[in-house]
């Protein structure tokens, strides 16, 4: 349509250990990175991707928003976790108006809800003649429960934004890939984004999706493990973790020697590694590919020392931890590089959702 201009879109990564927001603007070769600002939320308000305090999220992004002086009023979002359920499957060949009538019918025997209770979104990926003449076609089918998604849209117009795209984590991370890694359509890779709570896996077979699934596993682990064994508070138990000064010593802080603390974070990264061997398992079994040529690592808890060596050393494969300010102009003036550097990696779903544009399908 002529005037359709695509228009532009604040991305809000609402993770379970903090509001992620990020705006793009157009730079002298691709994208400049215009605002940037990560805002810590309390243990409690969001648990496994759903919102429990909802006032609390208002505030955070209310703040946020006020902060960074942002102007959009339009977001993209995104959910992940039980609630939402990614699946290729096989259909007859069909127009996209003849799927859009039968998805309904067909999705119920792929979906473990309520069809009534979920959004459907479908993709058709590619046609299969077949040996026969019955083609099939390949479909992506993507449902999410529609209570997650109010919660989720709720908070935004409580806090006066438009919610406008409501993605995936898996696809942010995938679309930010893309955006700042030349070589994403090389080979094999796996995408892992390790947060709080929540650890997104998307296998890329030449810079296509082959297989996702969000694991219940993160950085909270470590911290509880901590506080459990060492007998100490959330906070404290958090800023050893990070390696932060956990200032004068304590009754409680006072025993604790980094040694105990190390071995902890050892045996729940042997944990962590097994899940996602046992993920990548999953997908070998239903793949034709051989080898996996690298892993990319991302979120928050991809900077626990020594967890992306204990990730590479059980999966057998190489590792990088992503830059998900790879291809992204970032000035100076306005912000501190080596502060962005270090936080980075817990960005990448929030660039992949400021990465899209109202109009995308
Ligand atoms: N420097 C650091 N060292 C170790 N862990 C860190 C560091 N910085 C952040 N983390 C951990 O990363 C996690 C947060 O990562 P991230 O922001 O990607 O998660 P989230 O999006 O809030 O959560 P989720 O996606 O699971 O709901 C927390 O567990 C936090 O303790
Ligand atoms: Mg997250």
């Amino acid at each position: 349509m002529l005037f359709n201009k695509n228009k532009d879109v604040i991305g809000l990564d609402i993770g379970s250990s903090s509001i992620k927001l990020v705006e793009l603007a157009a730079g002298k070769n691709g994208y400049r990175l215009k605002h940037f600002r990560i805002m810590p939320l309390p243990p409690e308000a969001i648990v496994d991707g759903s919102i429990m305090d909802s006032g609390v999220v208002v505030d955070s992004i209310r703040e946020l928003i006020s902060l960074e002086e942002v102007k959009t009023k339009n977001v993209a979002i995104s959910v992940c976790g039980h609630s939402v359920i990614v699946k290729k499957i096989k259909l007859p060949l069909m127009t996209e108006d003849e799927l859009e009538e039968s998805i309904q019918w067909e999705a119920e025997q792929y979906i473990p809800f309520d069809i009534s209770d979920v959004n459907l979104d479908v993709e058709i990926l590619g046609m299969d003649e077949g040996e026969e003449d019955v083609g099939e076609m390949e479909v992506l089918l993507v449902a999410a429960k529609k209570d997650m998604i109010h919660d989720h849209t709720s908070v935004l117009e409580e806090a006066g934004l438009k919610p406008q795209i409501v993605d995936i984590d898996a696809f942010c991370i995938e679309n930010m890939f893309e955006e700042n890694y030349s070589g994403f359509n090389e080979g094999v890779v796996v995408l892992v984004n390790i947060g709080s709570n929540i650890t997104n896996v998307n296998v890329l077979e030449g810079g296509v999706s082959a297989f996702t699934r969000d694991i219940s596993i993160g950085g909270s682990q470590f911290t509880e493990e901590i506080q459990k064994q060492l007998n100490v508070s959330y906070d404290e138990a958090e800023a050893l973790k990070i390696g932060g000064d956990l200032g004068a010593p304590t009754e409680t802080t006072e025993a604790v020697i980094p040694q105990e603390v190390g071995s902890i974070i050892r045996s729940v990264s042997e944990g962590i590694a097994a899940e996602i061997q046992r993920s990548l398992d999953f997908y070998s079994a239903t793949s034709n590919e051989e080898k996996i040529n690298k892993l990319y690592l991302m979120g928050g808890s991809s900077r626990i020392p020594g967890l992306p060596a204990v990730i590479e050393g059980k999966i057998g494969v190489p590792s990088e931890i992503v830059n998900p300010f790879n291809n992204i102009e970032i000035d100076e003036r306005d912000f501190n590089i080596s502060h962005i550097s270090e936080v980075a990696p817990a960005a990448a779903v929030a660039v992949g959702l400021a990465l899209r544009k109202i109009g995308d399908s």
